[in-house]
């Protein structure tokens, strides 16, 4: 692939599935990477700033793999997010959406009682830091993918297809407290370190400096492209969902094109949500117990609280307005409103 004046070229060497030190960096990348302006990282000493989105030099060579490599297809899903919006609730929603007429809700036997939703759904971008040619296949038919990826840096292949987006935000308040809670315990369980004190993880979330931030470029390019494209790209809030899940969740069905059926709509959809609840699968075996695909920590990692709200325990009035004001300047004008 030719490489533009920004873009990096990647050669076909394996790399290391996580690379938290400069010195053990690929070496193709590893120039590229250094030379980009960077801030304190959150799991590792540094992130780097990559056409202006904040990312860890493991997300920056999945992403630029994923641009090189990834083809949607017209039936593909790809269900964006910022990290801590309630990925791991849409992923465990879509997969049940869709599979429904091959594992019933209504049964005791389903792929979500067994495996985390991060295991069913890859994220695309972790599976190309990961491996050159992941297999996305789905014994369903209809490939279902996830990215944290803003809309800027998504692979061509998904805006030249007819590759359904669904995007889901969530109140940044709430997100950064949940941002903070996973980021220390990642720091803690898997890499030994100490937690980062709330003020400076606020601090560093409203400078835009969090993991695929700023966090307000990333709702904003899925926004504007919810509107002028609304078949192609669904806008959801992780607070509505909360509060009419039925009404949604049948929104969610219409847009991908698999309607709920009249008779559908007197149980399947209570069976999803009921599967898809935070108190059930937060109390399951494999979410108490079991590890996650991503740095082996333990899936328990992706279920906290699943509240609305839970902010106001944490963000001092100041705090609080602060944010405010920087989503309403960010906003102003856009018709988003969180
Ligand atoms: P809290 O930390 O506020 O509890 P992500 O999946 O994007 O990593 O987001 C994680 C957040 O979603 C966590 O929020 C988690 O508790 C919440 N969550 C996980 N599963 C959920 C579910 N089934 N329903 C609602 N919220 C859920």
């Amino acid at each position: 692939m030719a490489a533009s004046s920004n873009d990096f070229s990647i050669s076909n060497t394996t790399v290391a599935n996580q690379f938290t030190e400069e010195d053990s960096y690929p070496q193709d990348l590893r120039e590229s990477i250094i030379s980009l302006p960077k801030q304190k990282g959150w799991l590792t000493p540094n992130i780097y700033n990559y056409k202006g989105v904040w990312l860890g030099s493991f997300h920056l060579h999945g992403a630029l793999r994923s641009q090189q490599h990834f083809q949607a297809q017209d039936s593909d899903i790809m269900l964006c997010t910022l990290k801590k919006s309630g990925t791991t609730w849409l992923k465990a929603l879509l997969f049940a959406l869709i599979t429904r007429k091959q594992f019933l809700v209504s049964q005791e036997i389903h792929p979500l009682l067994t495996t985390n939703p991060h295991t069913l759904i890859p994220g695309m971008e972790y599976e190309y830091a990961s491996e050159e040619t992941p297999d996305f296949a789905m014994s369903n038919g209809r490939r279902l993918l996830s990215t944290h990826l803003p809309q800027s840096l998504l692979p061509k292949s998904v805006w030249e297809s007819k590759c359904k987006v669904v995007y889901l935000c969530r109140n940044q308040k709430d997100t950064i407290v949940s941002f903070w809670h996973f980021m220390n315990k990642l720091r803690g369980d898997v890499q030994g370190l100490g937690d980062i004190p709330f003020p400076e993880a606020f601090d560093r979330y409203c400078r835009g400096e969090s993991l695929y931030g700023p966090f307000w470029d990333h709702l904003l390019g899925y926004w504007k492209e919810s509107l002028e494209n609304p078949r192609k790209v669904l806008f959801l809030k992780y607070e509505e969902i909360k509060d009419r899940p039925h009404v949604h969740l049948k929104r969610i069905a219409a847009f991908l094109d698999c309607p709920f059926s009249e008779e559908e709509e007197c149980g399947v959809v209570d069976g999803i949500l009921r599967l898809c609840s935070f108190e059930r699968l937060s109390n399951l075996e494999v979410n108490k117990t079991g590890k996650t695909v991503f740095m082996q920590a333990g899936n328990n990692l992706f279920f906290r609280k699943g509240k609305v709200g839970d902010w106001r325990n944490y963000l001092t009035d100041e705090m609080a307005s602060r944010l405010d004001q920087i989503v309403d300047e960010k906003f102003k004008g856009t018709g988003l409103k969180l």
